[in-house]
């Protein structure tokens, strides 16, 4: 009997240590604080109070959090979108359960809402950062198959894992910095580079997404051993898209709230 229930917890630790969700905090944290440098003050300021002086940081894995709650089941399909490789997102069938794209949209056209009460506010304020951020997890624009990379079996230096933790957590990992030195070692933009991150479409930065997904998959074998060189292959866009997160979730709020 006690064997059993061994058994069962170490099945139960391990599914759940192994089995993915999104960006890890670090990278959902580093999108909140690089957006909270962008915001127009009166933004800034509204966001503050609508989150009782919680940072956007502190609140982007607050998705994450409600996550294993049965309460919040409806929301566990808006963290991503899965669409085969010879198709679009417009011409695949629509999960009626949402998507990241749908999920997006919904936050901001509540947001937008002059009868949204200051609660329903805060709740759709921080499920909106953390969408943002997994919008530019590559593997979050994924394959059906797989799920997202989640099945997808790889080896991270010496650990077994799978494609989707890597690009959640493993690559972040590796650097050994924290969000706030995520955010202070962003890339210098000219002025004429973060006009072109602006602009767009929720559907523009989900096919750029989508486009470095393809990329992950035409350079990753199942199985496959990553390591230093596939850092060097993707440590540098993985910070990009942060950035990117960052910047376009502060185009978002201001354009919400101003
Ligand atoms: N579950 C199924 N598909 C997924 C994806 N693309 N990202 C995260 N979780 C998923
Ligand atoms: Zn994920
Ligand atoms: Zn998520």
């Amino acid at each position: 009997m006690k064997k059993h229930i061994l058994l069962f917890v170490l099945i139960f630790f391990f599914h759940f240590s192994y089995s993915s969700e999104d960006w890890g905090p670090t990278g959902h944290r580093t999108v909140g604080k690089i957006a909270e440098n962008y915001l127009t003050p009166e933004v800034a300021h509204l966001i503050d109070e609508i989150l009782d002086g919680q940072s956007l940081a502190l609140v982007s894995t607050f998705a994450d959090e409600i996550r294993s709650d049965s309460r919040y089941k409806e929301f566990a399909p808006w963290h991503y979108v899965n669409f085969p490789f010879d198709s679009t997102y417009e011409d695949s069938p629509k999960s009626e359960k949402g998507d990241i794209v749908v999920a997006i949209k919904k936050c901001i056209s509540i947001l937008k809402n002059k009868e949204t009460s200051k609660e329903d506010k805060a709740f759709y304020v921080k499920l909106l950062v953390h969408f943002i951020g997994d919008l530019h997890q590559p593997l979050h624009i994924g394959l059906a198959d797989d799920k997202g990379g989640n099945t997808f079996q790889v080896q991270w230096f010496d650990e077994g894992t799978n494609l989707h933790w890597v690009w959640d957590e493993k690559i972040i990992e590796q650097f050994g910095m924290s969000y706030t030195e995520l955010t202070e070692n962003t890339q210098k933009l000219s002025a004429e580079e973060l006009e072109n991150i602006k602009k767009g479409t929720i559907e523009d930065w989900m096919y750029e997404g989508r486009a470095l997904c393809e990329d992950v998959y035409a350079h990753t074998k199942v199985g496959e051993k990553l390591s230093y060189e596939y850092m060097y292959r993707y440590a540098h866009i993985v910070r990009y898209q942060l950035q990117k997160g960052g910047i376009r979730l502060a185009q978002v709020l201001n354009s919400i709230f101003s």
